[in-house]
């Protein structure tokens, strides 16, 4: 028998039998055995452990790899650069899958009549998503650093369109935009562009972002503060434009930030603390806006996708491939997910199916 249950035993067994509310005010038999060590271990010398310590909170030697807590800390070795636009190859929009609407379903579903910006819709999880909205019913506006790739994704995403739904009498608009979100100049030309193109718009998706791996005391201050930037201020930025319009309009809207799962836990063994913590900023951003702007019927949420096979995280994985393992002996499900795994999330999220939808974080891992 372990010895902690043997000892929650002997307490049980040594407790007199009163009632409950007296049992509060007596010290449990265990504490009174075992003295309580509040002093941080030094690094040079051997912690001084109680038998119960070394039986209870120890692995044994090599039990955990070559040290204990090997596989819950970060690697400082890695290091993992956001790479160069021509490095990464581009995202093609998902074929023939859920395109056309040959399954009932239910009417607040559809996005038709809505017009959507997704910003960082040029590739990835923005373009899928911004597919998601086109398929249900919106036309899209993709708002990117990348001009030439947004502008091949919007054509894509037509291309799509049309081969999915080949009697459709009406085909989406889709338009492509410069921006960077991180600079508020560059948000309002492109938010203005949007309007005279589509003429208002009602949801916005933040998919812009990025991540970099470098350890806490090596990060590049300037990588960092731009990291921040477009993950943080962008997201930021977007949201107060697109909101500002809704308000003038008196119109209700949907926005849909995309955080991570960075933003509520830290991953290993690559380490990222700055972009932990942007995506914990996003993460409570969205409850922030949710609350200050509920009164003007604008839901805010927020999708916390784990890891997702993306040009992005392909990269990463081509470059680091044991990552690809270690990452997914972490994940419940046992794989990573595709991108085309978050097109019902942002569709619900986005459309009035999700009308009493306010302020939540949506796990997707
Ligand atoms: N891929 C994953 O596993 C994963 C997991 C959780 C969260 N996320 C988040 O999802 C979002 C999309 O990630 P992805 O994997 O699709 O990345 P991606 O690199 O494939 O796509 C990101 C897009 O954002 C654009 N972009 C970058 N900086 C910009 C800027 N300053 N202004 C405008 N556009 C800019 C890029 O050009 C690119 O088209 C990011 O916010 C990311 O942090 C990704």
């Amino acid at each position: 028998m372990f010895k902690t249950q043997l000892l929650r035993r002997v307490a049980g067994a040594a407790r007199p039998q009163a009632p409950r509310v007296a049992l509060r005010t007596r010290q449990p038999l265990i504490s009174a055995i075992r003295p309580f060590a509040s002093s941080p271990y030094r690094r040079d010398k051997e912690p001084v452990l109680d038998d119960m310590d070394a039986a209870t909170t120890m692995g044994s030697p090599g039990e955990s790899g070559d040290h204990e807590g090997q596989y819950a800390r970060t690697e400082k070795s890695i290091r993992v650069e956001y790479p160069e636009e021509d490095d990464l190859p581009p995202s093609q929009p998902v074929q023939g899958r859920g395109g056309a609407h040959l399954l009932r379903t239910l009417a607040a579903f559809s996005m038709e009549g809505r017009v959507g910006v997704v910003t960082g819709g040029a590739r990835g999880l923005g373009l899928v998503m911004a597919q998601a909205l086109v398929t249900s019913g919106a036309d899209v506006a993709l708002v990117d650093m990348n001009r030439d790739e947004a502008q091949r994704s919007a054509q894509g995403l037509i291309d799509s369109f049309k081969a999915d739904n080949p009697g459709s009498d009406k085909v989406p608009k889709v338009t492509a935009h410069f921006c960077d979100v991180s600079s508020p100049t560059s948000v309002n030309q492109s938010l203005a562009e949007i309007l005279k193109t589509h003429g208002k718009i009602d949801n916005l998706v933040t998919s812009a972002g990025f991540t970099e791996n470098y350890d806490a005391i090596s990060y590049p201050y300037d990588r960092m503060q731009k990291l921040w930037g477009v993950n943080v201020d962008g997201t930021y930025l977007y949201s107060v434009a697109v909101a500002k319009h809704l308000m003038e309009r008196e119109a209700p809207g949907s926005i849909v930030m995309i955080g991570s799962m960075s933003g509520s836990i830290v991953n290993v063994p690559q380490p990222q603390a700055p972009y932990n913590a942007a995506k914990a900023a996003v993460r409570h951003l969205a409850s922030s806006l949710a609350v200050e702007w509920a009164h003007a019927g604008i839901r805010v949420n927020c999708i916390s996708p784990g890891y997702m096979l993306t040009a992005l995280t392909k990269k990463i994985l081509d470059d680091n491939p044991e990552l690809q393992k270690q990452w997914t002996s972490l994940i419940p499900v046992g794989k990573m997910g595709r991108p085309e795994d978050l097109m019902g999330a942002v569709t619900f999220l986005s459309s009035d199916a999700s009308s009493y939808v306010t302020v939540c974080e949506h796990s997707a891992w």
